[in-house]
């Protein structure tokens, strides 16, 4: 079989994403890391040499299955132990179907520290896209993150305070695309709604500023806005098209915790996928994009160049569903026939940050394909329900995010491992399952002190009965503050799962299973939960490994927003587990039971 084969080696860089110099990972001495691009059924091969020094490290690979091969999931203590400093491991997998991915750091706050990059898996005869007929442009890819000027330790160090010392991590201070913004500063012209939060930028013009841009270290330290030299780190992302042409435009999220919205100034894009499964295309003016999630969306270059439109168009890319205190994040979409290198006019207004409704709407549009595969009938097979309530909540003075009451904290040994030696009984609390739903009587619209059981820390995990179908309710309520409700961002490993619903309040069984969509479903990888609302995504268990379920915001899972699933417990055996990868925790010590001296 063909194989794509890279080393990386993992280390930490100085770099200056949006013009501020800072400490933060790269891959090969680079930020973003390098795109992986890979063919539909390819095995793909990563050696990570760990350069940190001081820290271990794992690389999650966001939407692949790993059919047969968990323990290349990249998760710490769930499916490996952290990648040791000094020492090195390689992944291998298979790119399972075409689609837009992404990969990064899964242990501690790593994904914040920058360590992510994306993961194409391009079309093959065998495996092709239904959409793939409707470009003939090219493609255009990118990957949307947040940036934080403090470090992810001290950001984790404050999150783990205690009562009222509690340090949330707030607002990014800039949105990036594929890696690159401009700190306080907005490109294009000033407009009323970010009065008094930016300043006017100046972009650098190729030619007759060329003398200042390459001066690399002025540009990049310079503290007004601009001009920024092509080849700076910071310098704005530039799409070079053609008029006349329809393209794809890959767009995936790794924010540490922002919802973005994305449009491009007078075009109109066409969904048709969405975490790598075909949706039923559908065409908008912008797009919502969750932590986790990837969408493409076609674009036709069909606008004339004219003195007031020259051809250049801004991308712009904005905070959702939080109070924006972050800027737009901007990028530039620029025809051949352009008449001028820039855009002369403002880049487009995200929609209002609180227009829930409106995110909502965009959410509910997203349907499979005609004649995708719909979820087996329920009756026909084993079935699995698990209701999750998703709460913030205070455990012995520290502030984390439960589900059914239940923080999860990582155990030292890799659930993998565990079972694959059959040491779960050592490596964690086996003695039975997190809560499987919660109390009749709890009231989702009052803070969880209303709750009359306690919020605990777990390393409890779900078994799945192999081969079940498994429904999951995640059901939304108040944090602890009264009325406020976040919305979180649910991302599966080991599968694709059915979006089955939306709804309102809380999930009634009764009167809400029998209206859940099984006319078409979305598959997806990641699926969001509103304020005070519910949502059912359905899977097959049918995958044998140690599964992560969590929200993919980064700080609410380091704060125990999250589960996990074991699925075919007694096939774990039958899989090709590299030894090197489980010794730590119990394992190691009973591995070292075995060693004698020489
Ligand atoms: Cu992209 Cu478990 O995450
Ligand atoms: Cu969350």
């Amino acid at each position: 079989a063909k194989a794509k084969k890279v080393t990386w080696d993992v280390e930490y860089i100085m770099w200056a994403p949006d013009c501020q110099q800072r400490v933060m990972i790269g891959i090969n001495g680079t930020f973003p890391g390098p795109t992986i691009t890979a063919r539909a059924g390819e095995l793909v091969s990563v050696t990570v040499n760990n350069k940190l020094h001081t820290e271990g490290l794992v690389i999650h690979w966001h939407g692949m299955r790993q059919v047969g091969t968990p323990w290349a999931d990249g998760t710490a203590s769930i499916s490996q132990c952290a990648i040791n400093p000094g020492e090195s491991f390689t992944y291998e997998f298979v790119a399972d179907k075409p689609g837009t991915f992404f990969y990064h750091g899964h242990f501690g706050m790593q994904r914040a520290a920058g360590l992510y990059g994306s993961l194409i898996v391009e079309a093959t005869a065998e495996q092709d896209e239904p959409f793939r007929k409707d470009y003939d442009g090219g493609e255009l890819n990118m990957l949307l993150s947040d940036w934080y000027h403090d470090n992810v330790f001290a950001q984790a160090a404050g999150l783990e305070r205690k009562d009222k010392h509690f340090q949330w991590i707030g607002e990014p201070q800039t949105i990036l695309i594929n890696g690159r913004g401009q700190y306080e500063c907005m490109l294009g012209k000033v407009n009323n709604y970010h009065r008094g939060i930016y300043k006017y930028a100046k972009t650098c013009v190729r030619d007759k500023e060329a003398k200042l841009c390459r001066d690399e270290e002025r540009c990049e330290r310079r503290s007004e806005c601009g001009p920024y030299c092509p080849e700076s780190q910071c310098a704005p992302v530039i799409f070079d098209v053609e008029p006349g042409k329809t393209y794809r435009l890959r767009i995936a999220s790794t924010t540490t915790l922002s919802a973005l919205n994305l449009q491009v100034e007078g075009h109109e894009l066409t969904v048709v996928e969405a975490d790598g499964n075909p949706v039923e295309p559908f065409t908008v003016t912008d797009i919502d994009i969750y932590s986790g999630e990837s969408y493409s969306v076609l674009l036709t270059t069909n606008q004339i160049p004219t003195y007031y439109k020259p051809g250049a168009f801004w991308i712009s890319v904005g905070v959702r569903g939080r109070h924006p205190k972050t800027l737009s994040a901007t990028a530039v979409l620029r025809y051949t026939n352009s008449k001028l290198q820039w855009p002369t006019s403002a880049p487009p207004e995200t929609p209002a940050f609180d227009d829930i409704e409106r995110s909502k709407r965009f959410t509910y549009r997203i349907k499979a394909l005609k004649n995708a595969v719909t979820p087996p009938p329920k009756r026909a097979m084993l079935n699995r329900t698990i209701v999750m309530l998703n709460t913030q909540t205070l455990v012995r003075g520290h502030v984390k995010w439960a589900i059914n009451n239940v923080s999860l904290t990582l155990p030292a040994t890799p659930y993998l491992g565990a079972y694959f030696y059959g040491l779960q009984g050592s490596a964690f609390d086996a003695t039975g399952e997190p809560p499987n739903g919660f109390p009749d009587e709890y009231n989702i619209r009052l803070p969880p002190v209303n709750s009359s059981y306690n919020a605990t820390l777990s390393d409890r995990v779900y078994e799945l009965p192999y081969g079940a179908l498994v429904d999951v309710v995640l059901q939304n309520a108040d944090m602890l503050k009264e009325t406020v409700s976040e919305t979180h961002p649910w991302h599966l490993h080991g599968h694709d799962f059915w979006v089955m619903g939306y709804g309102e309040g809380r999930y009634d069984a009764k009167k809400d299973l029998p209206n859940l969509n099984t006319d078409n479903p979305p598959l997806r990888n990641t699926v969001v939960v509103f304020p005070h609302g519910w949502t059912v995504l359905r899977f097959v268990a049918d995958n044998t490994g140690a599964w992560a379920f969590h929200c993919h915001i980064e700080p609410h899972l380091h704060m125990g927003m999250g589960a996990v699933f074991i699925e075919g417990v007694d096939k774990m055996h039958d899989l090709n587990v590299p030894k090197e990868a489980m010794m730590c925790g119990v394992i190691r010590t009973a591995a070292a039971v075995h060693l004698t001296p020489a």
